[in-house]
């Protein structure tokens, strides 16, 4: 996407040249610095109750008269905040796409001066407009000709604009990147197809990209992720890649992805209903590299590490049972009591392989419980940090990228039901607290450092009619990332 800023009064659209204009309206009144030959059709439809001020409401408008561009649509915004300024971009492009219109000129009335927020949204939302899955699909709707899209500001923010354009483009790629990967069927999307994607990427962008295999993992001593790996024939991938944007003597900012490509339950088998979505366990992976492709386009003065540990979670004669102890690679036995609970199982080992990155930071990202959805539904990810400053940081990422996060309690009296008289902790601990209670299991393998864990069971897809990855929380993390740099 060729997406640009343009310096011009709103007093003076009509005068614009492109295939279409989208205004976006935000205000009781059509403000009154917009342009006459737009303003007057629009007040028209207002006065005869064609257009009403009311969020998600909408008008088109051909060829009008004295107005240069052909196509003009006016949506309306829920308020004068970048959210809504967002939400009607998006549905203003999601009407456009279809049309012939290939270069879009996007103008906010009523917004007062748009700045690097506005044009990031913008970028983002014509991303997630035109998207389309096709992989494994090819006879999906063509590809939207839409292809470049202008912001209109004024002068005094061109600058913070630019930036915001360049963000939003940064933040989108990553996003289509985690969404495509989240699409891909499990036996398309493999263990060893993400870790060729992460060297791909670090091909294209000057990472340093390294791909553990099963013998490695067996050297490091992670019985853990191993028995996780044991039911699959599909081989595990331990994946570890790296951007270097600041001295290599800075501790590097650290994001550690669950990586399931298939979710069975194993031996403690899911319910069939709906188990085609477990091809989404692997969310956690994709908004990591999704992540780490925005950080590598973008190149702030940071180091960031990205750890993957994925495989296939599978019955099978040689599976783990439920009861198995196995040792993870920080030393602590595992009675695997719950062998549908592996995400812990994967991360613990990736949370102590992290320990040796000296890292500033480690935050891990995972589809983990279904009690998180349970607790959140399908809009806020679940923060869970004993460390207020990082869960301050992390919450303010989410609010800047539009990207919901919502803390919840880490108290370590949740932790009694992981108690095992055979091991050093079971994997599970009852169904109450469940999102808490795998929170805690994972802070048992992360003393060496500052933690945060997200919990993206309930947004990493949507389900029904529109089932698809969404792509988060690479927005999120991306903001975090860059504001590590400062
Ligand atoms: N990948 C699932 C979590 C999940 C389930 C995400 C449904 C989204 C929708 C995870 O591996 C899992 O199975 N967790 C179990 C844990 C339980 C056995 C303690 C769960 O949530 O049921
Ligand atoms: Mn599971
Ligand atoms: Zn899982």
């Amino acid at each position: 996407m060729d997406v640009r800023h343009q310096i011009s009064p709103l007093d003076n659209l009509s005068a614009l040249t492109a295939d279409a204009l989208l205004v976006v309206i935000a205000g009781e009144s059509i403000d009154s610095a917009l342009d006459a030959r737009l303003a007057a059709p629009l007040n028209d439809a207002i006065a005869q109750g064609d257009l009403q001020l009311k969020a998600g409401r909408s008008l088109y408008l051909h060829r009008a008269t004295g107005v240069k561009v052909r196509r003009v649509l006016a949506c309306v915004a829920s308020g004068a905040t970048v959210k809504g300024f967002k939400a009607a971009v998006l549905a203003g492009l999601n009407q456009l796409k279809g049309s012939g219109a290939r270069h879009v000129v996007v103008a906010g009335v009523g917004f007062g001066a748009l700045n690097d927020a506005h044009a990031e949204a913008a970028v983002t939302a014509a991303g997630d407009a035109l998207y389309v899955y096709r992989h494994t699909k090819p006879s999906a709707p063509p590809a939207s000709v839409l292809s470049k899209l202008t912001l209109v500001c004024s002068k005094p923010e061109a600058a913070a604009v630019q930036a915001g354009l360049v963000r939003g483009r940064a933040v989108a790629a990553g996003v289509g990147l985690a969404r495509e990967m989240g699409n891909r069927p499990g036996n398309h999307c493999t263990p060893t197809y993400l870790a060729n994607q992460a060297k791909k990427l670090g091909k294209d962008h000057g990472l340093a990209v390294e791909v553990l295999d099963r013998k490695d993992v067996e050297k490091l001593g992670m019985g853990s992720f191993l028995a996780v790996a044991q039911g699959s024939d599909e081989p595990l991938r331990f994946i570890v890649a790296r951007y270097q944007g600041a001295a290599k003597t800075q501790a590097p900012v650290v994001l550690v992805g669950k990586g399931i490509t298939f979710d069975t339950g194993g031996i403690s088998i899911k319910p069939a209903g709906e188990m085609d979505e477990m091809k989404y366990d692997m969310g956690g992976a994709a908004s990591v590299l999704g992540t780490l492709r925005a950080i590598a386009e973008l190149k702030p003065k940071l180091n960031l590490v990205v750890i993957v540990p994925s495989c296939e979670n599978m019955p099978d004669a040689r599976a783990v049972k439920p009861g198995d102890v196995v040792t993870s690679m920080s030393g602590q036995t595992i009675e695997i009591l719950n062998t549908d609970a592996e995400g812990r199982l994967i991360l613990c080992d990736a949370l102590t392989y992290a320990e040796r990155f000296k890292p500033a930071v480690v935050v891990d990202v995972a589809t983990l419980t279904g009690a998180c959805v349970v607790a959140l539904g399908h809009h806020n990810s679940g923060l869970f940090s004993p460390d207020d400053a990082l869960a301050a940081d992390l919450l303010a990422a989410s609010a800047t990228a539009l990207d919901p996060l919502w803390r919840m309690p880490l108290d370590e009296e949740y932790a009694e039901g992981l108690k095992s008289n055979f091991a050093d902790m079971g994997n599970v601990g009852g169904r109450p607290g469940g999102a808490i209670m795998a929170a805690l299991f994972l802070k048992k393998f992360t003393s060496k450092y500052r933690w945060a864990h997200l919990d993206i069971a309930g947004t990493a897809w949507k389900s029904g009619a529109a089932k698809g990855s969404t792509g988060r929380p690479v927005p999120l993390l991306t903001h975090f990332v860059l504001a590590q740099a400062r």
